[in-house]
């Protein structure tokens, strides 16, 4: 069995809902085309009547969940969310994640920190040994001024992008730019992370530290690992 890249998706989602999503929880859902068969397969147990309340990272998972029949509220409507199931644009051994290609970085934050347990889900092509040796990390800034902060992210040893959609600077569901910053691998992403959080006009940056109980990953032999257990 060879998996193509969606099937692969498609695997790991449904793994992680099934491993992980329990009736009567509050559940967050991810934003991206892994956590897109996340939701879906969430849809399906709401349909055979699991009783969950759902927030959503993004407008555009949002709309989807909906679509499933799932109800969705507002992150301050519940206390906490018991998991959330999210993709992820790098994952390395220590399972320290580079998260926000997909724009939604901001809200996958904050969901994040109001969750028990934050499960990543993504195929094998996401792994890396070092944070930012694949994926550029994304930030998200207030327009006001973004080429300052531009300038400051630069001074931190990256080449850093505006994000642009259809000839126009993407902006995301907060109303900020995205920079997309080029390292040449991060060697150190926790003060990396204390340089970047001190710029004024950053928002939020993609790195999610820490944040992850568990990383599902799936390959195209059809195999799931679960990095918590190989970490243990
Ligand atoms: C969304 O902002 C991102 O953090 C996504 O979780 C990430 O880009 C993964 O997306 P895919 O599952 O589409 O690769």
């Amino acid at each position: 069995m060879t998996l193509d890249a969606s099937a692969m998706k498609k695997l790991v989602a449904e793994k992680a809902v099934n491993t992980y999503v329990k009736d009567g929880m509050n559940v967050g859902l991810g934003t991206g085309s892994t956590a897109y068969f996340a939701i879906k397969r969430i849809g399906e147990l709401v349909a055979e009547g699991y009783d969950l309340t759902c927030v959503a990272t993004s407008v555009q998972s949002e709309q989807l969940a909906r679509e499933c029949g799932i109800r969705v509220v507002d992150l301050d409507e519940v206390d906490k969310l018991d998991v959330t199931i999210d993709g992820a644009d790098e994952v390395d051994p220590k399972m320290q994640l580079i998260k926000g290609l997909g724009g939604a970085l901001l809200r996958e934050k904050i969901v994040a920190a109001a969750t028990e347990r934050e499960i990543i889900i993504a195929d094998e092509s996401k792994i890396v040994e070092k944070l930012g040796t694949k994926a550029p990390l994304p930030v998200e800034v207030l327009v006001f001024g973004h080429q300052h902060t531009r300038y400051a992210l630069e001074r931190q040893g990256c080449k850093a992008e505006l994000r642009m959609r259809d000839g126009a600077p993407f902006v995301t569901d907060g109303g900020n730019y995205i920079y997309d910053c080029r390292f040449d691998g991060i060697d150190n992403p926790f003060f990396l992370e204390s340089r970047i959080d001190v710029i004024p006009g950053v928002v939020e940056n993609g790195m999610f530290l820490n944040t992850a109980f568990d990383v599902l990953i799936s390959r195209p032999d059809g195999s799931v690992t679960r990095m918590a257990e190989q970490l243990r």
